[in-house]
């Protein structure tokens, strides 16, 4: 056991302990993540007595009845969604993003509508970071002031878990678990040690009494913030808010989840009276789009179950470095040049004296391979200065030798399309095997990348 005020170091991204500083975590390979922390005393291990003796445990056979799981709504849909159809009680979300992305009126939106059931679930929302009449300024901007949420400001976990003791409660928001602490652990809020113990315990009662517990961290797009990301593997759920600084649009997306689906999105819309769901994202995500303009095309793409159109924008112009410049908003940048690439050794495209700039509209991030023929058209759409129609819709994948891989669902892909009133795919080809599409949408079936080039001609 470590001795009192002993020190040591932790990697703020994994939770990975060295004895001495150092500037790369061999664990994770993140650079400048590690922080001096103070033991005290042993970390959480001294806050539950030790039994000295230990029980025998059970085994049972792998059939058996089964725990009926009882979801509660919380009259989200879109966030029931993603948490696979309702809280299942005793589990744990932690909800991360970037500070100022809207977790907090999201939890507080989905807080009053939870507590204004007609079975009146008690919901306690316990903020550490906002005094109670910032808050209460918020719900009244939200018009939810006369909800009956307990509503609390507090950082001190001895407390809270006292408080939640005594109450009989159904949801809990914790906002945000970096701003707790326990006396026992003598790092300050927001360390590793302190996320880690004042989680511990608030899980353990969440499990015992059956509550439904948020916990909201701030992450920014490096992990740099403290905490959360040791916390992913303590939790039932984790969902990511996330959206870019200056557009409207947040998706909540599902990393894991013990009771549902992952790769699940949620679409909300901040507007001034807080976050409003969006039903139909594809229609949202076009919106703004311009017909008959070179380098730009839409994408039919998959989000969880949900298929979502999306348009691609790309940017093909001179270059005046010495090493062209590929920049890339919303997809990953490492299957951009592979695109490029398979486009200059598979089509005669020249492209190395050209910068490449694409960009997913709407700040929606894809992460599907399917965009590559998508990317690809735009890509050359732009370059040879030739807009493709406007009602078209492309998906597929691009293999390294040229070839056009099928993708999942190609069907939802082309329902969407067509309730959208897109009038021509192109697609990659369907082979015997696979039943044919049934569709109104005029598809073009493409093997080959080589093909795509005959409709810029
Ligand atoms: P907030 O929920 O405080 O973010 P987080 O808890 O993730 O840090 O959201 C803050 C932002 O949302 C702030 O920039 C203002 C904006 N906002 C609206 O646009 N409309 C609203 O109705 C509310 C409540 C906030
Ligand atoms: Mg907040």
């Amino acid at each position: 056991m470590a001795k009192k005020d002993a020190k040591q170091y932790v990697c703020r991204t994994c939770g990975s302990v060295y004895p001495k500083w150092q500037g790369k975590c061999d664990a994770c390979g993140e650079w400048n993540t590690i922080a001096e922390e103070i033991v005290g005393g042993g970390g959480f291990s001294n806050i539950s007595p030790r039994r000295s003796k230990g029980n025998l445990i059970d085994f049972v056979p792998l059939s058996g009845a089964q725990e009926h799981l009882s979801r509660l709504s919380t009259g989200i849909r879109e966030l029931d969604r993603v948490s696979g159809g309702g809280l299942v009680s005793g589990s744990v979300i932690l909800v991360g993003g970037d500070p100022g992305i809207g977790k907090s009126t999201l939890l507080l939106q989905a807080c009053a509508k939870i507590a204004e059931q007609p079975e009146k679930p008690e919901v306690y929302y316990i903020s550490g970071e906002e005094a109670i009449d910032q808050v209460r300024i918020r719900a009244k901007r939200l018009g939810l002031e006369k909800s009956p949420v307990n509503l609390a400001s507090c950082t001190d976990i001895k407390d809270i878990l006292i408080t939640l003791e005594k109450a009989n409660a159904a949801v809990v928001i914790i906002d945000s678990i970096q701003t707790m602490y326990l006396d026992e652990v003598e790092s300050t809020p927001g360390s590793v040690g302190q996320v880690r113990a004042c989680s511990y315990e608030l899980i353990k009662l969440a499990k015992r009494k059956g509550f439904v517990l948020f916990l909201v961290g701030h992450v920014t797009k490096q992990g740099e913030l403290a905490g959360p990301r040791v916390l992913e593997h303590m939790v039932d759920t984790v969902l990511y808010f996330e959206g870019e600084r200056g557009h409207h649009f947040r998706i909540l997306r599902a990393v894991k989840n013990r009771y549902g689906a992952t790769d699940e999105i949620g679409v909300f819309e901040m507007q001034d009276q807080g976050l409003v769901e969006i039903e139909n994202p594809s229609a949202l995500f076009l919106a703004e789009r311009q017909g008959n303009i070179s380098g730009s095309c839409v994408f039919a793409g998959i989000e969880g179950s949900r298929p979502v159109l999306v348009e691609i924008q790309a940017l093909v112009s001179p270059t005046s470095y010495s090493s062209p410049k590929r920049a890339v908003v919303g997809w990953d940048s490492n299957r951009l040049a592979m695109v490029l690439a398979v486009l200059e050794a598979r089509c005669g495209m020249s492209l190395s004296s050209q910068d490449v700039y694409l960009n997913i509209a709407g700040g929606l991030r894809i992460s599907e391979p399917a965009a590559d023929l998508a990317v690809a058209m735009a890509v050359i759409s732009s370059l040879t200065n030739k807009p493709l129609p406007a009602d078209m819709v492309i998906f597929g994948e691009i293999g390294l030798s040229g070839e056009v891989r099928g993708v999942s669902q190609p069907s939802l892909r082309l329902k969407e399309a067509g309730k959208l009133g897109f009038a021509s795919a192109i697609v990659p080809p369907t082979h015997s095997k696979e039943k044919k599409i049934k569709t109104d949408v005029n598809i073009h079936e493409i093997g080959n990348v080589q093909r795509i080039i005959n409709w810029f001609n």
